[in-house]
């Protein structure tokens, strides 16, 4: 492992108060968001939606690394650019999700585990091959009467603690990203409490595998109350619950981290990351950035329709958003931004 290569990596990634774009939704989530959105499901729909993105003019001011899906990384855009290379051209670093989703973890019913670990020394080669220098690894808890169980968050931290070495065993830049579901009825105390608890047995499994905490990239959830909760909280408790957790719970050693949005609107996603970096930007020893894949995407998605004429229109879009993103990152969003 070459850990200035690890360092150079995130430095170039967050560079300026950029962040990141994940566009790497497997095939059943883009069948469903693209079934929402009224667009034919097929893998040539899909290439075309992510050739939008990659081309997007202007993405680089706000973007500095963008996460692909395996299909993608092999796909090429209209004029037989790979997408990969269209990225790097705009010097947007792709990188790579790696692991094969999360399945039922048998004995626990209501429970998942990602899956993943096996033959990922091999795919992680073929990846540097293609030009993808960081990667990503997404493990879900999920929050319910007596869930998530130490099984489910031990099992899946430990995994991803696994997939962290194997990533910088290649000088490749693993993003861990223990993601605490907003489904439920829960209050923003109890996703306080899963978080925190997730963070440190994450934490302690990383130490465990000799992770160097220099060398990563963390994507966690922000602590919200469950999307069905009565009582949601405002963005300034989000931002104080949020900055207390990730104190308690993620060493000062960790160069950045880059949240999801998780089901947030755009505009709700973007004011709580910009509440956490302005309200709290003396007592943050690390970057806070964005790692959103719906809160950047999703209004260029509404307004695409899979239609040739509306590229320009969703572009536009996509690219505010990451600008928006981009100012919320410095602490520097306000609504007029929405236009
Ligand atoms: P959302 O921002 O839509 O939650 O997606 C982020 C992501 O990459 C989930 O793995």
């Amino acid at each position: 492992m070459n850990s200035q290569i690890l360092k150079d990596t995130i430095d170039q990634i967050f560079a300026n108060g950029k962040g990141i774009l994940a566009m790497d939704e497997s095939t059943p989530t883009c069948e469903k968001r693209f079934e929402a959105a009224g667009i034919p499901q097929t893998s040539e729909m899909y290439r075309k939606y992510r050739e939008l993105i990659v081309t997007t003019p202007g993405l680089n001011e706000s973007i500095g690394g963008a996460i692909l899906f395996d299909e993608t990384i092999r796909q090429q855009t209209d004029d037989g650019k790979p997408m990969a290379k269209v990225l790097m051209n705009a010097g947007i670093i792709p990188r790579i999700k790696v692991d094969m989703g999360a399945k039922s973890l048998a004995g626990f019913p209501k429970e998942l585990v990602t899956e993943g670990l096996d033959g990922l020394r091999e795919r992680l080669k073929e990846y540097t091959t293609m030009g993808a220098h960081f990667a990503k690894w997404r493990a879900v808890i999920t929050i319910g009467d007596d869930i998530p169980t130490d099984a489910c968050i031990k099992a899946n931290v430990h995994a991803l603690a696994r997939y962290a070495a194997l990533c910088q065993e290649v000088d490749m830049v693993p993003i861990v990203e223990p993601e605490v579901l907003m489904d439920g009825n829960h209050s923003i105390q109890r996703c306080y409490e899963v978080t925190e608890k997730v963070l440190k047995k994450l934490f302690y499994q990383l130490y465990q595998f000799k992770i160097d905490l220099e060398g990563i990239i963390l994507k966690p959830n922000m602590v919200v109350a469950g999307k069905s909760c009565p009582i949601q909280n405002s963005i300034d408790e989000v931002a104080e619950a949020t900055v207390k957790c990730l104190r308690s719970s993620v060493p000062a050693s960790v160069p950045a981290i880059a949240f999801l949005s998780g089901g947030q609107s755009p505009q709700v996603a973007a004011e709580h990351l910009n509440a956490i970096n302005k309200n709290f930007k003396d007592r943050l020893p690390w970057i806070v950035a964005f790692s959103f894949a719906r809160a950047i995407q999703q209004p260029a998605l509404d307004v695409w329709k899979g239609e040739q004429s509306n590229v320009k229109e969703a572009q536009k879009l996509l690219s505010r958003r990451a600008k928006i993103a981009a100012a919320a990152r410095r602490g520097e969003y306000s609504s007029s931004m929405e236009g």
